[in-house]
Order: structure tokens, then C-alpha cells, then sequence
């Protein structure tokens, strides 16, 4: 995995149980103002990218849903108007985050679920759709969250991971780093006086795969038919993928 070419690794991403115990004070902290600020940082596109994202899921009946780092339910009820007769389930880190998600729920198919990604608990085999928005680079432990996903995922099943992409390229990496840390820290400061809060988005990308690392990842971890759509100059990527079966039992 690409370390990132300057400056120390923030104490807070570097192991996995610094980084959980992170996450949660961070996003049950900036909860309140999470969906009005997601708006302004990407000036309004968040919601576009989101769609495009729903749009490239497979037509079908009524799939068993997850959307992993759920959040306030942003994807997780874009899924219910997509497949108003699926079972979906949203699981996120936050307590506060999903005290919105519930408040916003109008659908008995709907459930929020208080857990981590990198343990879900789910049975194997038992989604046809996985979504995570923003969602891996997050993760405690990437290996360990695609483990978990594609344990979850039935054959066959498609998962649609969309974030933040890191280029492969050093010097894009830094560009792109410097542009995020400046944005998301002007945008912490003005609501919550706090530019860490995220300056976070620029931290969590050192130690995230590139685009191409990613891409390479998801095929050692089992998945298949893995293709992708770049957004906002290639800063945001949709990848899209399915559970291959490496020979286990169905
Ligand atoms: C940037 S938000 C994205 C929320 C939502 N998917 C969206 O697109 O608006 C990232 C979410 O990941 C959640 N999160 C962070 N680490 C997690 C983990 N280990 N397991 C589950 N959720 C996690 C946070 O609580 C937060 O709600």
C-alpha cells in the first residue's frame, strides 16, 4: 500500500483500534451538521454522485440490501426507492449518525444497525447488494471490512464502493492532499471550530490504496467484474465489483 511521501501518519490512523475509537467521537461529534456540511464541501454534488451510484446497481426484484457505513441513510433510502420491496439494512460506527438515519426512516423495510464493518452481524451469504459510501477508506481495517463484505455478499452478489480516489501518481497524490486538507479544515473550522474535524478526509486518504491498489485488492479479496467511474475530475470513484466463488461452497 502507498504510504503517503510527507509528514508524519496522524497517531489517530496508525492501528486499527485508534482509528475505530476515532472514527466514533469524530462522526458522533459532527452527526448534527454531517448532511448540510456533506452538501456544502462537495457544492452539492454529493447528492449527483450518490445517484450515479444507485442508477449503476442491477435492475432486480426486491435484493437483499447493506449499505455499510450508512451514515444518516443518504444511500441506504436511495436503495428503498430503488427496490421498495427489499429488506435493507444500514450499519454504521455512530450512535448519533444513526439516531438521524431512524428519525428520517418512513419504511418497515428499513433497519439501521449499530455495528462496525469490519464485524458484521450478518450471516454469510445473505445480501445481493452491498453499498458503502465513503465508506472503505474509513474502515479500521480495509482487509479486514472486505472480508467481511464479500462474506456477507451471496455468489454472485455486486457491491458498489464509492470514495475519495487517491491518483497513483506522487505528485497528484500531494495536490490532491493539500487541496482536501485545506477545503475540509476552511469548512471544520467555520461550523465546528475544529479544523481536524475534516481535514480528516485528506489524513484518511494517506493510508488508503490508490485507485489502482484498490482495484488489485478487491481482486486478491475475491471479487470479479470489477469496473469503475470517476467523478469531479477523478477525485471521486465508483467501483463496482461481484463475489466470485473461489471454489467454496455456495
Ligand atoms: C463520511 S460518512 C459516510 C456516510 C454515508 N455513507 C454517506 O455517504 O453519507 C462515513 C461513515 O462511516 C462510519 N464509520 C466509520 N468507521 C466505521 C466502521 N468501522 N464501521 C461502520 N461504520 C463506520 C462513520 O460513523 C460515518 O457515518
Amino acid at each position: 500500500m502507498g504510504n503517503h511521501p510527507f509528514r508524519k501518519i496522524p497517531d489517530y490512523l496508525r492501528s486499527p483500534e485508534a482509528k475505530l475509537k476515532y472514527n466514533r467521537e469524530l462522526f458522533n461529534k459532527i452527526a448534527g451538521r454531517y448532511d448540510l456540511l456533506n452538501k456544502i464541501l462537495s457544492l452539492g454534488a454529493d447528492s449527483v454522485w450518490k445517484d450515479s451510484v444507485i442508477a449503476m446497481l442491477p435492475e432486480v426484484q426486491s435484493p437483499s440490501c447493506l449499505d455499510v457505513a450508512c451514515g444518516t441513510g443518504d444511500v441506504t433510502f436511495r436503495l428503498s426507492g430503488k427496490y421498495p420491496k427489499a429488506k435493507i439494512y444500514g450499519v454504521d460506527l455512530s450512535a448519533n449518525m444513526l439516531d438521524i438515519a431512524r428519525s428520517k426512516n418512513r419504511s418497515k423495510d428499513v433497519s439501521f444497525v449499530l455495528a462496525d464493518m469490519c464485524n458484521l452481524p450478518f450471516s454469510d451469504n445473505s445480501f445481493d447488494l452491498v453499498t458503502g459510501c465513503y465508506a472503505l477508506r474509513n474502515a479500521a481495517d480495509i482487509y479486514q471490512a472486505l472480508t467481511e463484505v464479500r462474506r456477507v455478499l451471496k455468489f454472485g452478489g455486486n457491491v458498489c464502493f464509492m470514495d475519495f480516489s487517491k491518483p497513483a501518481n506522487r505528485f497528484s497524490q500531494r495536490i490532491e492532499y493539500l487541496l482536501l486538507k485545506l477545503w475540509g479544515s476552511f469548512w471544520g473550522w467555520m461550523f465546528h471550530r475544529d479544523m481536524r474535524s475534516y481535514g480528516y478526509i485528506a489524513e484518511s486518504l494517506r493510508l488508503f490504496p490508490d485507485s489502482n491498489e484498490l482495484k488489485k485488492t478487491l481482486a486478491d479479496k475475491g471479487f470479479k467484474n470489477i469496473s469503475s467511474r470517476k467523478y469531479c475530475f477523478g477525485i471521486i470513484e465508483a467501483i463496482m465489483c461481484e463475489k466470485a466463488n473461489n471454489g467454496e461452497p455456495g
